[in-house]
């Protein structure tokens, strides 16, 4: 029975001691690694979208969806700490539900993190064009930067980064611990100054009306803006190269979680505060839905007449800026975007090779697909075949859809983790917990029914796509997984095929294109 296929917890910690990556993230460094994966499109540009759905209100919806982080992040953090290895939620769930569930939840998180690198490269693709706009005075034709669902043809800066991105992959270029701070510095500098120049300009007439479209509205806009927060959960797929992980990983996770809420929060207040932030309506008054047809007409009817709302915007807080009367500032904010948003996308695709790697490893997805690159040591063709998806996906879908579908497959993986950690306070009572997620019993219900609010209250296309999505993985378990998975053929966990057992470089590494 494959819900009684689990791998011992015992065994898997016992093959964690015996791998070969060293252990050397301390806590800031896992904070910093935090942050970098954390903040990124949701703030720079899905603040727009959270603004057409809730208006003012959307504070709330940042309220609401880091709410519902932490307490998933308190979940995390009790799996963590007991299982500090590779594999994240998926590794987790493979313990404790069997290997039904964790192939459901390794099959959502490949949702999660590749559909979340298109949606950042689209993001990117905002400010790359208004960069070159508004300080070099270069227009990238309307139809060239936009697909077909915001009236365009394609998104082409957004398929190029994913190119280059999936490019540096291949080659084996990993961020180090050094550069990755320098670009957090970047983000977080970019945040601190929109905060300083646009809450004293804050006009409080502009919070009115609060609930333009409803309480309604607020929770939708949290399911989708939950974006914002999506990557603090890499932080536990690096549980194997941290110090101390009992200790450092659950404070690594909180700690990027409520520094990135505290920078959201004011972050919003600013946008309303400078300009307002009110939804655009049909004529029946109903919301216009981002990344509608209807809503990118009425924008560009705007924009004609010169007026650009922010729920137009494509580069939502450099658009504030310059409205302000900070326009070289705001072409800096666009300049931080531009720098430090591919790491994101790179921190994104990398969490999802890493994934594959372990479920490989498992032997329930093809070996071949996690193929070690015999000179620059990467899984390049797994990181390839993803590049391909996540590129097409880039080059066509808008950044809120892609954000929404990226969303689904997050709740569910946080849903899974709450559950996992209940079942084996009941199961495994007295295994040793160096952290204990406080008040379980009201943290885990609050966590999954969180997230199961959270997903109903997505867009029914985002919501079509998990089951579709599931439905392609099961038929893929049943036909592969299920009679190669290496726990059912009693492989161990370390005699599989050479090509999938060697170290992959660690996320330690400090080597930028590293040479063979
Ligand atoms: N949280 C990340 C972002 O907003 C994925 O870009």
């Amino acid at each position: 029975m494959i819900f009684w296929r689990v791998k011992s917890l015992d065994a898997i910690l016992a093959a964690a001691e015996k791998k070969s990556l060293p252990r050397s993230l301390g806590l800031w460094q896992l904070t910093l690694f935090g942050i970098g994966a954390i903040i990124g499109t949701g703030i720079f540009v899905l603040t727009a979208e959270a603004a057409q759905k809730a208006g003012p209100g959307m504070m709330i919806a940042f309220i609401i969806a880091g709410f519902v982080c932490a307490v998933a992040a308190l979940c995390y953090s009790e799996l963590s700490s007991m299982v500090p290895v590779s594999g994240s939620a998926y590794t987790y769930s493979y313990a404790v539900l069997g290997e039904f569930i964790a192939w459901m939840v390794g099959w959502a998180l490949i949702l999660e993190y590749s559909v979340a690198s298109s949606a950042v490269a689209v993001g990117w693709s905002g400010y790359f064009v208004g960069l070159l706009s508004n300080s070099l005075g270069i227009e990238v034709p309307y139809s060239l930067a936009n697909g077909p669902f915001s009236g365009g043809i394609i998104n082409l800066p957004a398929a190029i980064i994913c190119v280059l991105v999936v490019g540096l992959l291949v080659i084996g270029t990993r961020e180090s611990a050094a550069f990755n701070a320098a670009l957090v510095t970047i983000k977080i500098t970019a945040l601190t100054a929109f905060i300083v120049l646009s809450l004293p300009v804050a006009n409080m007439e502009n919070f009115q009306p609060f609930l333009p479209l409803g309480a309604s509205g607020v929770v939708a806009a949290a399911a989708s803006i939950f974006f914002a927060y999506v990557g603090f959960d890499a932080i536990s797929t690096a549980a194997e190269e941290t110090k101390n992980p009992q200790r450092n990983i659950p404070l690594a996770l909180i700690g990027s979680l409520v520094i990135c809420t505290l920078f959201y929060l004011l972050v919003s207040a600013g946008v309303i505060g400078a300009i307002g932030a009110q939804p655009l309506r049909d004529a029946a008054g109903q919301g216009l839905m981002p990344g509608s047809i209807a809503l990118a007409d009425q924008c560009r009817s705007l924009i004609a007449i010169g007026q650009q709302p922010v729920v137009c915007s494509r580069e939502a807080l450099a658009h504030v800026l310059r409205e302000i009367g900070w326009e070289k500032i705001g072409n800096l904010l666009g300049l931080a975007a531009f720098l430090a948003l591919p790491s994101v996308i790179l921190m994104m695709l990398f969490g999802q090779t890493r994934i594959f790697f372990v479920m490989s490893r498992d032997g329930l997805l093809p070996e071949v697909l996690s193929r070690i690159h015999t000179r620059f040591k990467t899984p390049h063709i797994v990181t390839m075949v993803t590049g391909i998806g996540v590129t097409i996906a880039a080059a066509f879908l808008p950044v809120g859809k892609l954000a929404d579908i990226s969303n689904s497959g997050t709740l569910f993986a946080f849903m899974v983790v709450a559950s996992t950690v209940m079942l084996l306070r009941i199961r495994d009572k007295h295994r040793h917990r160096p952290f204990r997620t406080p008040a379980i019993w009201l943290i885990g219900p609050l966590a999954i029914s969180g997230c199961i609010t959270l997903f109903l209250f997505l867009p029914t296309d985002a919501k079509l796509v998990f089951p579709v999505w599931t439905g392609i993985g099961l038929i893929f378990y049943f036909l592969y997984g299920y009679r190669k998975s290496h726990v059912a053929l009693g492989i161990g966990r370390l005699t599989g095929n050479k090509n999938i057992t060697e170290p992959i470089q660690p996320l330690s590494d400090c080597h930028e294109n590293k040479k063979p």
